[in-house]
């Protein structure tokens, strides 16, 4: 089976992140034909956007895609490259598993929780104004629709990936009408899946005890900002950027990203950790039903890792992303 897969190619890292993704796909056996868009802070100046027509196009098309971070040029009007892809292709489920990895130190061993964030509304709508010199407004949209296909999403997720418990996460005590919409919608969907315990908790609760007691969460649904910031926090829990996957899923397309930005800071010198993207292919892999290939790659990743001999700088380490590539590349059999 061959596939034709956008891969949308930002800023900064992308390009060292995305040629090792690459070469190990292409080492598990799956034949890929990469529609290669270009996207971000690079292409503005000849294209006028961030995120040119012809990237939403591709994507369309191929209904799969794997991105690389872009870099959202700051304070010239444009709407984040990310908001906007979700919004234009309805990607209204945004999941990042977290689940430690051997050979990764972190305070916790135990943690493995999948955060389902809502990815079309909240405050990320973008209806911001400003009132006057003194002040700005911005509006929280909660609907009824994107809340119970979020909370369907995510009972469905645990029914099929064997989870035990679903926690709605709100602030509800304090936005009655949108976050109480959001739990209401939440517990009504829950009565469908008897077999999944349901819980819900206040979003500032869960980041205290994410941090004392992580393995007590297993998955989580949150509204839009509350999901955002929670998942960084998870990604921390695990070992950092570097390592945190993520993917974007609406019912006709799905995106494959990192949760990671474009890393400007360490753009071109080689040390970027590829792990996170090559997580994202390798759930990718499994969207595809590509499975033995998706399993032998996190083999061999997962080995690399637990050995420690070649880990990139953010790991403690001291190799190159190119050697890492090649490390893994050499334990696909
Ligand atoms: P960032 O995630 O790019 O970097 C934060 C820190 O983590 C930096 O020290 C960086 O070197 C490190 N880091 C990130 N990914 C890494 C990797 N794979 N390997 C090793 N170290 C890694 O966040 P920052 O600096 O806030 O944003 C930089 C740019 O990225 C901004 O323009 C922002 O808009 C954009 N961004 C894009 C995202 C996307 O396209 N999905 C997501 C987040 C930010």
């Amino acid at each position: 089976m061959e596939y034709n897969i956008t891969l949308i190619k930002g800023d900064g890292i992308a390009e060292e992140i995305a040629n090792s993704v690459m070469q190990i796909i292409e080492k598990a056996g799956v034949k890929i034909n990469w529609d290669i868009q270009l996207a971000g802070a690079k292409v503005v100046e000849d294209e006028g956007s961030p995120l040119p027509q012809r990237v939403l196009d591709s994507v369309r098309k191929n209904k799969v895609a794997l991105k690389t971070p872009v870099t959202t040029p700051i304070g010239k009007g444009f709407r984040s490259v990310n908001v906007q892809l979700r919004k234009e292709l309805d990607l209204y489920a945004n999941l990042r598993p977290c689940k430690n990895i051997d050979g990764i130190k972190t305070p916790f061993n135990n943690v493995d929780i999948v955060v389902v964030r809502e990815n079309t509304e909240d405050l990320y709508a973008g209806i911001e104004r400003k009132i006057d010199d003194e002040s700005a407004e911005s509006i929280k949209i909660i609907t009824k629709k994107a809340s119970k296909k979020i909370a369907k999403f995510a009972f469905d997720y645990a029914i099929k990936n064997e989870r035990r418990i679903v926690w709605a996460v709100t602030k509800a005590n304090i936005c009655k009408l949108t976050d109480g919409l959001f739990l209401d919608c939440c517990r009504e969907i829950s009565k469908d899946y008897p077999s999944i315990e349901y819980k819900e908790i206040l979003v500032d609760n869960l980041c205290m005890q994410l941090v004392q007691n992580p393995d007590k969460f297993d998955v989580l649904v949150l509204p839009n900002l509350y999901g955002d910031i929670v998942s960084d926090l998870t990604a921390g829990l695990i070992g950092g950027l570097g390592v945190a996957q993520g993917a974007n899923i609406g019912e006709e397309y799905a995106v494959f990203e990192p949760v990671h930005g474009s890393a400007p800071d360490i753009a071109g010198m080689d040390i970027a950790n590829p792990t996170a993207l090559i997580l994202c292919a390798v759930e990718m892999l499994k969207y595809l039903n590509e499975y033995p290939a998706a399993n032998k790659i996190e083999k061999a990743l997962y080995k690399i890792l637990k050995e420690g001999r070649i880990k990139t700088p953010d790991l403690g380490g001291h190799s190159k992303c190119s050697e890492f590539t090649k490390e893994i590349i050499k334990n696909i059999n």
